[in-house]
């Protein structure tokens, strides 16, 4: 049997830049648990959006990425809980309330 790939994330959180691999059968957060670098998880089902990262390289598969809208996701938002890399990641973790204002901040004026 065939190995699955393994990337290496490269993810700053509250102003600490972290490296770690990742499968390509695992999600980002797992990983990172994996690994013991402690990013944001509440639901850990892509609802919640406390995992929220904007990725600012690289690529994932999120299909179940329910709390994050299709035009957001090409931002490079993503819910590291439900998010498989596609290729290696450098990426920015805490977005919540950034995603939060992206998806909502219009119909709080
Ligand atoms: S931990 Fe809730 S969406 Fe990821």
């Amino acid at each position: 049997m065939t190995q699955p790939q393994t990337f290496t994330i490269t993810a700053v959180y509250e102003g600490e830049s972290h490296s770690f691999p990742c499968r390509a059968d695992q999600t980002v957060l797992a990983a990172a648990e994996a690994a013991g670098v402690p990013l944001p998880s509440s639901c850990c089902s892509g609802v919640c959006t406390t995992c929220a990262a904007r990725i600012s390289e690289g690529t994932v598969h999120q299909p179940d990425a329910m709390g994050v809208k299709d035009d957001l996701k090409e931002a490079g938002y993503a819910l590291l809980c439900v998010a498989f890399p596609t290729s290696d990641l450098t990426l920015t973790a805490g977005m919540e309330d950034a995603l939060y204002e992206a998806q909502f901040g219009q119909y709080q004026k």
